[in-house]
């Protein structure tokens, strides 16, 4: 048998009504903080990527799903939306639209990346975007947009923590300073962060090698090293979040595994999720259109994971409404009734009933078991009787209560309707 690829998922029934949920709950969220939608392609030129996230990134090192098309061209499927929206605001002249330019997305990314519980090779991400607005309030719209998402689905239990990593001013003397710190457990570090070690030691810093890690917690904090622009940025930005009232963490480790992040950088963990913690990872990219060949254009924005969230909302015993079942389910006797039934049905459908029928030629007796089965909330059994006679009766499934009504799929609707209250 030909089983699914290694790190992704069938989003079965009862699962894919959950997540049209979660997906309504974020289009409605948007719309109140003025986020537009936009849908980029899901692959890309590998080029967007190694020059958008960066080519000492795990991302574009380890984990791309990268290949040459038919036509001679190297093409990665999506492993993030960032670089993509960026590309599609360059090439799309977004620009030329009244600033700030606020946009989301709900797409499928793709990593080649070990699978373990919250770890998958596709998975899907709600992400929003804000290009043309180097204030801090930018900053604090997109994280309250993301908990407010959240709080929108009932999720507990959450923690924001935030952090400055510097700007192209203050980044460069940090380095440095990380660069002799590494320099002398050089020997130690894995053979990516040694080529790091040059290239780009902030890197070292989220290297998942327990050994680099290891290394890295004795590491020079970039919240220390700030130059005054970044460090009001980030005092701002704390104060606007404090007249919010948002409860934050300031956690100075938080580099991020991207490298087109300035100043603000944040992640919302949840203790529900076990090792992989963030449910959400955004910050600022202020040189990322600039890198991608735009005009330079601050940018700030988040992604949450959608699997995460599925896992939360598991773990907290979060039902999102109550699963789809048939209003009605019409039984029939004999051919004549068949053919009623299949009438009816479809007359109901079209006045916007979830309406119900046999395909399988049953006995009226296994018609109704599958009724059951199926929690149609009215029955109805259809014979030669009830079509001469143009009555029947409609049963309540749940109460077991009967009432005669005519076969005008009017009067049935009706019925249906009233008991919805
Ligand atoms: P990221 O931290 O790489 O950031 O991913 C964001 C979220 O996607 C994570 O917090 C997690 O919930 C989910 N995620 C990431 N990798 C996986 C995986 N292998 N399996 C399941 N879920 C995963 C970004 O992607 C940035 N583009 C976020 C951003 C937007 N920054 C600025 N704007």
């Amino acid at each position: 048998m030909i089983k699914k690829p290694r790190g992704t998922e069938d989003v079965l029934p009862g699962q894919s009504e959950i997540r049209r949920l979660i997906e309504q709950t974020a289009h409605e969220v948007c719309r109140r903080y003025g986020y537009k939608e936009i849908r980029t392609p899901v692959f890309e030129d590998t080029a967007l990527f190694s020059r958008g996230v960066g080519d000492t990134t795990d991302v574009v090192q380890k984990e791309m799903y990268t290949f040459e098309d038919k036509g001679g061209r190297s093409i990665t499927l999506r492993p993030e939306g960032t670089a993509s929206l960026a590309r599609s605001y360059i090439e799309n002249s977004l620009y030329a639209n009244p600033q700030p330019t606020k946009l989301y997305y709900l797409i499928s990314c793709y990593r080649y990346e070990k699978p373990q519980s919250g770890r998958l090779r596709e998975f899907h991400q709600f992400g929003t975007e804000c290009y043309g607005a180097d204030d801090p309030a930018a900053d604090s719209e997109v994280i309250t947009l993301a908990l407010d998402f959240l709080k929108a689905l009932g999720v507990k239990g959450l923690t924001l923590n935030i952090n400055s990593i510097g700007c192209p001013e203050c980044k460069p003397a940090y380095n440095e300073k990380l660069r002799n710190y590494f320099a002398e457990r050089a020997d130690e570090l894995c053979g990516t962060c040694r080529d790091r070690l040059e290239k780009n030691p902030m890197r070292i810093l989220d290297c998942k090698s327990p050994v680099c890690h290891e290394i890295a917690q004795g590491a020079p904090k970039m919240l220390d090293h700030l130059c005054d622009d970044c460090r009001e940025h980030f005092e701002k930005l704390k104060s606007y979040l404090d007249a919010l009232g948002v409860e934050y963490t300031v956690d100075p480790d938080i580099v991020r595994g991207l490298d087109y992040y300035t100043k603000t950088v944040f992640e919302i963990t949840s203790d529900d999720l076990g090792a992989q913690s963030a449910v959400c990872g955004g910050g600022r990219y202020n040189g990322l259109i600039e890198e991608l060949g735009g005009k330079p254009t601050p940018g700030i924005g988040f992604a949450l994971g959608i699997e995460r969230i599925m896992m939360i909302l598991k773990s907290q015993g979060i039902s999102l409404g109550e699963p789809e079942t048939p209003d009605i389910f019409i039984a029939a006797i004999g051919e004549k009734a068949d053919m009623a039934a299949q009438k009816l049905v479809y007359s109901l459908r079209a006045l916007g009933a979830h309406a119900e029928r046999d395909l399988c030629l049953r006995s009226v007796k296994a018609q109704m078991k599958y009724a059951n089965k199926l929690n149609a909330k009215f029955s109805i059994v259809l014979g030669d009787d009830e079509i001469d006679s143009g009555r029947a009766a409609i049963k309540n499934m749940s109460t077991g209560e009967t009432l005669e009504c005519g076969l005008e799929p009017g009067e049935i609707f009706d019925i249906i309707k009233q008991s919805e209250g």
